[in-house]
C-alpha cells in the first residue's frame, strides 16, 4: 500500500460505514479513484471490491479516470441546455474523440457535464479548470480547444 493511502486510512477505523468519506479523501488526494485504491478500501473495510465499486458508481461525484491538464466541465443547466449545451458536448466529444468522464490519450483534456455553474447570461458555457468559457458555438470547439497533434 502506498503512503498516500496509508495516510488516508489512518484517519479511519475500517468500518464499512466509512466507505464514502474514505473514497472522498482518496479522490481529493489522487483526483480520481484508482483501481488499486478501490481494492485497498475493500480490504480495509472488510467488504468485497464489488461492493466498494457499487458504492462509488452510485455517486456522480466520483471519477474513475484521472483529469486531463485541461478539465472541461460543460454546463448542462437549464439556461445552457436551451442555448445548445448538448450540441456543444457532442461537438467536443467528436473533436476530442472521448466521451463524458474520459480523458484524451495525451492527458491534455478530460470532459464532463455539470449542472449550472452560475454564468447563465453567458450560456452555453463551460469551465476549463478555473476559467469560464462563454457562449460556445459547436463550430468553434476545435479552435477553442486545439489538439496538440
Ligand atoms: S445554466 Fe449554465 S451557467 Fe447556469
Amino acid at each position: 500500500m502506498d503512503k498516500k493511502l496509508k495516510g488516508i486510512f489512518s484517519g479511519y477505523t475500517g468500518h464499512a460505514s466509512e466507505i464514502i468519506p474514505i473514497l472522498q479523501d482518496i479522490q481529493d488526494v489522487y483526483g480520481y479513484l484508482p483501481e488499486h485504491a478501490l481494492e485497498e478500501v475493500a480490504g480495509f473495510t472488510g467488504v468485497s471490491k464489488t461492493h466498494v465499486y457499487g458504492v462509488a458508481t452510485f455517486y456522480a461525484q466520483f471519477r474513475f479516470k484521472p483529469k486531463g491538464r485541461k478539465h472541461i466541465m460543460v454546463c448542462t443547466g437549464t439556461a445552457c441546455h436551451v442555448s445548445g449545451a448538448e450540441q456543444v458536448l457532442d461537438a467536443l466529444e467528436r473533436h476530442l474523440g472521448i466521451g463524458e468522464g474520459d480523458v484524451t490519450e495525451d492527458m491534455e483534456y478530460s470532459l464532463e457535464s455539470v449542472g449550472c455553474i452560475g454564468c447563465c447570461s453567458l450560456a452555453p458555457c463551460a469551465m476549463v479548470n478555473d476559467e469560464v468559457v462563454s457562449r460556445i458555438k459547436p463550430s468553434r470547439v476545435s479552435k477553442i480547444f486545439p489538439k496538440k497533434s
